[in-house]
C-alpha cells in the first residue's frame, strides 16, 4: 500500500471480524515495526505484553470491567479483537541512559525532562503498530487503561511496577459494519491546517498551498 494511503485510510477499529484471526507474520511485522520508532537517547524504554490466547484476553477484560455492569456498544465491539498489546513505558530506562557520558545527567533528576519522553515513545511505537496494521490489510485501536484498573493489569499480566501501561493496541481484521461506528468521537471535524499551523509565530495565518 502507498503510504500516504495508509496514513489516510487508518482509523480507529472498534468491531473486529471473530472469524478472522491475526496471522502470526503479520503480528511480528507489526511488533517489528513498532520497535522502529524513534526514542530519545536510543533508549528504547518499551515493553509490548501479547495478549493472543482467548484466556489472555478474557483476562484483560476481567481486570478492566466491573463484572455487574452490561457491556456496552464500546466493549462488545473492541472486545471482540483477537489480540491485544499492553504497551508498557520504562521511565527508569531513561533516567539510566541519561546518565551515561554521552548524555550526563548523572543525577537522574526527573526535573530535567520537559515531558516523558519514555510515554511520547512507547507512543510512537503504537503508532507504528496501527500504521503497520493498515499495511497489512488489518485494522487496530489505541485506547486508555482506565486508572483504577492499572494495578489488576499489572497483577495479571506480572507488569513489573516500574513500567507504566501507556495504553492498548487492539488488532484485528475490520467487522464490516462502519469501523468508527460505536463509542468514537471521530464524527468530530478535523482540525484544518489553517488552524492549527502557525507561520512563524503563533497566531500567523499559515497558507496551505
Ligand atoms: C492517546 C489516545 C487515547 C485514546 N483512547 C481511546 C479510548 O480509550 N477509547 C477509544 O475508543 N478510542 C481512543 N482513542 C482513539 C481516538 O478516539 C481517535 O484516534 C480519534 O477519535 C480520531 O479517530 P481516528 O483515529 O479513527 O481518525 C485514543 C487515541 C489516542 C491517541
Amino acid at each position: 500500500m502507498e503510504f500516504s494511503d495508509v496514513v489516510r485510510t487508518r482509523r480507529m477499529v472498534r468491531r473486529y471480524d471473530p472469524d478472522h484471526p491475526v496471522p502470526a507474520e503479520s503480528l511480528q511485522t507489526i511488533l517489528r515495526n513498532g520497535t522502529r520508532a524513534p526514542s530519545a537517547g536510543f533508549s528504547q524504554g518499551w515493553d509490548f505484553v501479547v495478549l493472543s490466547e482467548p484466556s489472555q484476553r478474557a483476562a484483560f477484560w476481567a481486570a478492566t470491567t466491573d463484572p455487574d455492569d452490561e457491556p456496552d456498544a464500546w466493549l462488545e465491539g473492541v472486545s471482540s479483537a483477537p489480540v491485544l498489546v499492553l504497551c508498557c513505558s520504562d521511565e527508569g530506562s531513561y533516567l539510566r541512559r541519561y546518565a551515561e557520558p554521552d548524555k550526563g545527567w548523572a543525577d537522574m533528576d526527573e526535573a530535567r525532562w520537559p515531558v516523558p519522553y519514555w510515554d511520547i515513545d512507547t507512543g510512537m511505537a503504537a503508532l507504528l503498530m496501527l500504521l503497520t496494521a493498515v499495511d497489512e490489510g488489518l485494522g487496530g485501536l489505541f485506547f486508555g487503561v482506565p486508572p483504577e484498573s492499572h494495578e489488576d493489569v499489572h497483577e495479571a499480566f506480572a507488569i513489573p511496577h516500574d513500567r507504566s501501561i501507556v495504553g492498548v493496541v487492539a488488532l484485528g481484521r475490520p467487522a464490516e459494519a462502519p469501523a468508527s461506528a460505536s463509542g468514537s468521537p471521530s464524527r468530530r471535524p478535523r482540525r484544518q491546517l489553517s488552524e492549527v499551523v502557525h507561520a512563524g509565530r503563533f497566531g500567523a495565518p499559515y497558507q496551505p498551498v
